[in-house]
This record gives structure tokens, C-alpha cells and sequence, in this order.
């Protein structure tokens, strides 16, 4: 008899009082939790820096007047399975062949014409940056090794891996001028590869743009205390290169000649996302590869250093929350003018965008494979054009 009073109709809630002390128990234990977390990340000894002001207040991000937002749509996996994290190329002309740096310290030259991959070089290390030399050498920044030169026939030489007593903490990308001089960019003398987060987390300019003289065999720091210093290209004149900062959404120039020698200013800013390598394509257009796309969040975390503490904290005990989407390339003219921009909603960590011929090919950090797209048949077009 006990069960037909405790007998309810189907379809019906459960007694209140259970569903309260249950929802009381776990509001507690959330509050509890919130609590011990923002403890622990107060305790924590992770030092964010406020971005200045006038750096704040450059928002919003420039119009692009082309753009292509499917950049995935119509694009070929180039080496899938045979490219771990191909992080940047470079083509070789001469030898019709692209060299790629990959995650598992290999220097990889892939066939144009047929895609055909071959282990050419490992460094040991996890090379990043590269750049074609004059007598067919190629030239790595490696995260962790430093600059190296790869001859011709593949030997590895050490050029440099530290300027006025500091070591080089990551190695990023190099470029190299008609005369032989490189010219090169520690993302962060504080922090590895592995911690790149927590350099651009706490906000403090721990980069250098450098220069070594295979003649004197000397290191020279020319630009400092540079926001996380990636991609680095030379102008087709000869006469400034250009550098880009990661989490400042900018590149800026750095001159080598001419009236304004040894002074910088800013090449292009409010860019769609965060900048990664650059590399010009001989046409009159800059290609640079935006990593993760700009976001009111980040704008955010920017303003705020505690946000970024609590992100450092997730980073350094959990997992960074996976939020990057709608990376790709950003085409800029010989000004710095934004001409046209291709990315994706499923692309993220886009590294490098390289213009061969009638493709753009696309370096990244996650996937196994170069994403190629044919332009001629997935050109960028005006925006209202393409709004779906
Ligand atoms: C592709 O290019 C490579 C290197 O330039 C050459 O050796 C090879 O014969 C070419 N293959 C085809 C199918 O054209
Ligand atoms: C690229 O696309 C165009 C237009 O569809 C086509 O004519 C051309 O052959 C393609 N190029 C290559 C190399 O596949």
C-alpha cells in the first residue's frame, strides 16, 4: 500500500524537496570551487603587465576590401600524414621544390610540380622560420637552437643563439638581405616555445629583432623590447624589413637605409587577427599568416591583466580553453595597405601564407598536411559579394 501514495503521475517533477537540496548541494560545491580556483590563482606568482593605453585604443581592425572566408572550400591537402606542424616555407625556384619546418625537427622539401616529400634535414631542435639564401643555402630560426645555416648539400651550421649575454628563449623567424646580413627575431628571450602563451599572457615586450654578419660573425640587437617579434621579412628595395607582433595585431618596419636608418614605425596594425610569419611574393604583396583571429575577448584580456592571470593559470595547470578560429592569410601591399584576406572558420594556428604562381599555400601548427588553394578558381572577392 506504502507505493501507491509515493506513486506519482508519469511526466511529473520530481518531489521539490530532493530537486532543491540537490541544486543547494551543487550551487555550494560551485561556489566552493570558484572560490579555492580564484585562491589558488591569486597565490599564484604569474605577473601580467597592463598593455598601454594608446596600444589599447587602436581598435577596430581595418576593412579588408577582398576577402575569401572558405578558404577550407576548393583547398587540396598537400604531404597529408607526412608534415607534422609544417610551421613555414619557402620555395625554391631553381630546384621547383618548397622547403617546410616541421614539429618533428625536420626540414622537409616538398615537390611543387608532383608533392612529393622528402626528409631533407633535421635540426633536433623545432625549426620555425626559414629563408631561402642567395647560393641556394636555407637558413633556419630554430626555437631552440638558434639561427642555422643548411648548405646546399645539407650540413648544419650554427650561426648564432645569443646577443649581449642573453640567450635567444625563442627563436623565431630570419630573413636575409642581398649582402648576406640576416636579419632575425627572438619571440622571447623569458620564455620557450613551449611557454608562448605565458609570454603573451603576461604582456611585457620580451623580443628582439637582430642582425648577424656572416662576414664578422656578429650579433647586433637593433630593435628591443618587442611584443612577442615573429615573422620578419626584407623590403624587394633592400631598404627596411618588416616585423610583426604577435599579440599587438601589428607589424612595423624597421629601416636599413636612407634617411629614416635605424629608426622603426608601424608598417600595418589592426590586422584581422594575430600576425605570424611574413613573406613577400616578388608581385608587390606582403602575405602574412594570422594565427588566431581577433577577438572582444582578447580585446578584453588585453585591458585587463587579471584575465590574463586567470588564462595563465589555466594554461599552466590545465589546458588552454581552445577558442582560435577563422585563421588564414592577410595579403598587404608594398605601404602596408590590407588588400585581401583568406581564412576559415575551422582553420586555426595558421603560420605562414605563401604566393606560388596561381596558389596560396598555408603553413600551420596542427594539422599533418600544406593546405593549398587554387586562387584563380577561389579568389578573394568585395565582401557584399560574398555574404552568405
Ligand atoms: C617534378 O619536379 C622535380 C624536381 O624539380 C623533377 O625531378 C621531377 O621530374 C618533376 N616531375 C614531374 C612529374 O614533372
Ligand atoms: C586553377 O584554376 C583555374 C580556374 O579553374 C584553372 O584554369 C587552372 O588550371 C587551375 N590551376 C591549377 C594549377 O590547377
Amino acid at each position: 500500500m506504502a507505493e501507491s501514495t509515493r506513486s506519482v503521475p508519469p511526466n511529473s517533477p520530481a518531489p521539490p524537496s530532493t530537486t532543491t537540496s540537490w541544486r543547494a548541494g551543487l550551487f555550494l560545491s560551485a561556489v566552493i570551487t570558484v572560490l579555492i580556483s580564484l585562491l589558488l590563482v591569486h597565490l599564484d606568482t604569474f605577473d601580467a603587465a597592463p598593455y598601454s593605453s594608446d596600444e589599447l585604443a587602436k581598435r577596430p581592425i581595418s576593412v579588408l576590401p577582398r576577402v575569401n572566408p572558405r578558404v577550407l572550400h576548393g583547398s587540396e591537402k598537400i604531404g597529408e600524414g607526412q608534415l607534422k606542424g609544417p610551421e613555414d616555407i619557402v620555395f625554391d625556384p631553381k630546384l621547383g621544390v618548397m622547403y617546410t619546418s616541421c614539429g618533428d625537427g625536420w626540414i622537409k622539401r616538398v615537390t611543387l610540380n608532383d608533392s612529393v616529400v622528402e626528409n631533407w634535414v633535421n635540426t633536433g631542435g623545432r625549426p620555425l622560420g626559414l629563408a631561402l639564401g642567395y647560393s641556394g643555402e636555407v637558413y633556419v630560426a630554430d626555437a631552440f637552437k638558434g639561427i642555422l645555416k643548411l648548405t646546399e648539400d645539407g650540413e648544419i651550421e650554427a650561426l648564432t643563439d645569443e646577443a649581449e649575454g642573453i640567450k635567444f628563449g625563442t627563436t623565431d623567424a630570419v630573413t636575409v638581405a642581398k649582402n648576406g646580413v640576416l636579419y632575425f627575431t627572438d619571440a622571447s628571450w623569458k620564455y620557450d616555445l613551449h611557454d608562448f602563451a605565458l609570454d603573451i599572457l603576461e604582456g611585457r615586450p620580451y623580443g628582439r629583432l637582430m642582425t648577424y654578419d656572416p662576414s664578422t660573425k656578429q650579433t647586433k640587437v637593433i630593435a628591443r623590447d618587442l611584443y612577442y617579434a615573429n615573422g620578419v621579412e626584407m623590403s624587394p628595395e633592400q631598404d627596411f624589413v618588416v616585423f610583426c607582433e604577435t599579440p599587438m595585431m601589428r607589424c612595423r618596419r624597421y629601416y636599413i637605409h636612407g634617411e629614416k636608418e635605424g629608426s622603426t614605425d608601424v608598417f600595418i596594425d589592426r590586422l584581422p587577427g594575430m600576425p605570424d610569419n611574413i613573406h613577400y611574393d616578388g608581385e608587390g604583396h606582403y602575405w602574412i599568416g594570422i594565427a588566431a583571429e581577433h577577438t572582444h575577448e582578447w580585446d578584453l584580456a588585453r585591458k585587463y591583466p587579471y584575465i590574463r592571470k586567470l588564462l595563465a593559470f589555466l594554461e599552466k595547470y590545465l589546458k588552454r580553453p581552445s577558442v582560435e578560429k577563422n585563421a588564414g592569410g592577410v595579403a598587404v601591399d608594398l605601404n602596408g595597405n590590407p588588400i585581401a584576406r583568406y581564412y576559415d572558420r575551422d582553420l586555426k594556428s595558421v603560420t605562414s601564407v605563401i604566393k606560388i604562381r596561381e596558389h596560396l599555400y598555408l603553413g600551420n601548427l596542427v594539422k599533418s598536411f600544406i593546405i593549398r588553394l587554387n586562387l584563380t578558381q577561389y579568389p578573394a572577392t568585395a565582401p557584399s559579394s560574398t555574404m552568405i
